[in-house]
Order: C-alpha cells, then sequence, then structure tokens
C-alpha cells in the first residue's frame, strides 16, 4: 500500500473537491431560466449589489508580463468536469471563495446564466482587472483614479496626490489609495462618520470623529456628548491613546465605536484583490 503524505493528501482534496459537488447537483434539471430555482439569487448578484458589470469584454491576459489597463489577468485556471451544467459557475465559485459575480467578470464570455459553460475546459478562478496604474507619479481622482499600487512608490498622498513611499505617504490620513486602507477607511480630507461614508479619523486630523462629521482631537471632538467614533471619552476617566486598552469591558454597548484605535485588522475583499492587483 502507498503512503500518502497528509500535503498529497490536501491536494488530492483540493483537487476532487469540485469534482464531487458538480457530481452532487447534477438533479435533472436542465440549464433553463426557469429551472433555475433555487439559485436565481445568486444568480442576479450583480443586480442586487448593484456591482458595475464590466461593459465591454476585456482581453484577457495568460502573459501578465505587460497587461494594459483594463487587461483581465488571470492568476489561476481550472478545468471544469466532463458533466459541467449551469450550476458549475456557482460551483466553481463557492470552491474558489469568489464572488459569483466576479466569477462572471473573470469569464466574461460566460453568459450570466450559465448555460454555456464548457466541459472541459479551463475557467479563471483568480485575478483581477489590470486597473491604470500611475505610471508618471500622478493619482487619484484628479488623474482618472490612477492607482499608485504596483508601482515603485505605492502610496498616494492625498495632500499631493502623487506617488511616494515615505511613511508620512502612507499613512492613515494622508494615504488616499495604494498600499494603505485608503480614503474609504481613514479620512484624508477631515470629514469623517455617517454623514462620510463611515470614515474614521487618523493621523493629522486627530483620532476623535464628532457628531457633525469633522475629525479632531481633544475634549471638544472627543467628549462624550460630541463623539461618534475614534478615541471617545465614553466614561469620565480622562482618556488619551494610550489609555483606552483597558477600559473595554465596562461599555459594552458602546465598544464597538469607542475602541480608540480604528485599525483594519482583517483584510477586507478589496484590499485582498489590491494585494493581488500588485505586480510580481
Ligand atoms: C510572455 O511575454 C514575454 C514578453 O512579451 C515573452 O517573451 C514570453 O515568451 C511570453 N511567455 C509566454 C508563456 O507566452
Ligand atoms: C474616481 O473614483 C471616484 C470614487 O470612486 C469616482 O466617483 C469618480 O467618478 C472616478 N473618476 C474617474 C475619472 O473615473
Ligand atoms: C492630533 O493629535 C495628533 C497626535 O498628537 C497630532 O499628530 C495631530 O496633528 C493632531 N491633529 C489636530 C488636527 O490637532
Ligand atoms: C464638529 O466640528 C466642526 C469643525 O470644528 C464644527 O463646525 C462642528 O460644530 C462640530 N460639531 C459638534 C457637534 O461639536
Amino acid at each position: 500500500m502507498v503512503l500518502l503524505s497528509p500535503s498529497t493528501l490536501s491536494l488530492l482534496a483540493l483537487l476532487s473537491q469540485p469534482l464531487a459537488v458538480l457530481a452532487g447537483d447534477t438533479s435533472g434539471d436542465t440549464c433553463g431560466e426557469i429551472t433555475w430555482a433555487g439559485h436565481g439569487a445568486e444568480r442576479d448578484v450583480a443586480a442586487a449589489t448593484g456591482v458595475p458589470v464590466v461593459p465591454h469584454i476585456p482581453r484577457v491576459v495568460r502573459n501578465t508580463t505587460a497587461p494594459d489597463p483594463g487587461d483581465l489577468v488571470c492568476r489561476f485556471w481550472y478545468p471544469t468536469d466532463s458533466d459541467a451544467n449551469c450550476y458549475t459557475c456557482t460551483e466553481l465559485s463557492n470552491t474558489f471563495g469568489i464572488d459569483l459575480d466576479f466569477f462572471f467578470t473573470l469569464n466574461p464570455t460566460v453568459l450570466r446564466d450559465c448555460s454555456n459553460i464548457q466541459p472541459l475546459t479551463e475557467y479563471c478562478v483568480a485575478g483581477f482587472i489590470e486597473p491604470l496604474r500611475a505610471t508618471d507619479g500622478f493619482c487619484g481622482p484628479q488623474h482618472n483614479n490612477a492607482t499608485c499600487f504596483g508601482t515603485t512608490k505605492p502610496c498616494c498622498n492625498a495632500v499631493t496626490f502623487t506617488c511616494g513611499d515615505s511613511d508620512e505617504d502612507c499613512a492613515p490620513g494622508t494615504c488616499y489609495e495604494g498600499k494603505c486602507p485608503g480614503d474609504k477607511y481613514y479620512s484624508t480630507d477631515g470629514t469623517c462618520g455617517f454623514q462620510h461614508g463611515g470614515r474614521q479619523c487618523a493621523g493629522k486630523w486627530g483620532n476623535c470623529c464628532n457628531m457633525s462629521g469633522a475629525c479632531g482631537n481633544g475634549t471638544a471632538f472627543c467628549a462624550s456628548a460630541v463623539c461618534q467614533s475614534g478615541n471617545c471619552e465614553w466614561n469620565n476617566s480622562p482618556t488619551n491613546s494610550a489609555s483606552t486598552t483597558s477600559r473595554s469591558s465596562t461599555t459594552s454597548t458602546t465598544t464597538t465605536s469607542s475602541s480608540s484605535a480604528p485599525t483594519v485588522t482583517t483584510a477586507t475583499p478589496g484590499q485582498v484583490r489590491e494585494a493581488e492587483e500588485e505586480r510580481v
């Protein structure tokens, strides 16, 4: 008997997984629109989420040496089984942990009801649309939203909207996008809170967001009566950014917004995707 190493076994498990999923789901339904009952919600991810559908069919790039903006850069292909059917798109998406909508983005020739998926054919299950890179050093909204990510200076400075690599360029509150959480998470213009996309205050803007959605430091912004997020003084103890770690359990109803360090500890899907966009 041949003994298989654990890593070989898990590789086998991975390889056989789609086969098992596919085999379990061929319940006799055809791929027609009406018989798709139960999967309709998943099929309509794009409509439900408003995630924009790529309006044109991008060029699919297998060789990623020099993709152009808008090219689809695929990082991993996976073959379908011999009995691929209209459930296969959902199954591949689930197996590889991507949104069904993103699967269709990665495979622009596949119809959104998955009816034209082919057996024994490779489909893209990991990749990204090549963004406009700030190759001239200018980034952000005034520059066609060119990204510093994947350039030699990976942080877009929100003051100059040029790419940089200094600590300040990459600091929360200054870094607009690139190798940082960016303006989506940390205000780069001093506006914050529910009025402004739920962004946190950080860096030079101070560490408290007041009820009107403005960032600042000190009691004028951090006092519980005026503070909506950040280093709020939820109890009466004198507060500074270093003293807040020990007062978590007594303020359970407000801890989600009173936690002093608004760090993004787990990577969001966006960050993961951005990470994948970095050229190697
Ligand atoms: C990828 O592109 C480079 C440069 O265009 C070329 O030299 C190389 O042969 C290509 N590789 C493949 C596998 O096509
Ligand atoms: C740049 O991105 C912003 C925010 O996502 C968007 O509102 C704006 O339309 C974009 N500008 C261009 C030129 O694509
Ligand atoms: C808030 O305090 C931090 C840390 O002391 C400082 O770096 C920043 O410049 C201050 N910002 C404002 C707006 O006062
Ligand atoms: C929040 O700060 C802004 C800017 O300083 C100020 O105009 C506004 O009145 C403040 N709001 C509250 C509720 O303190």
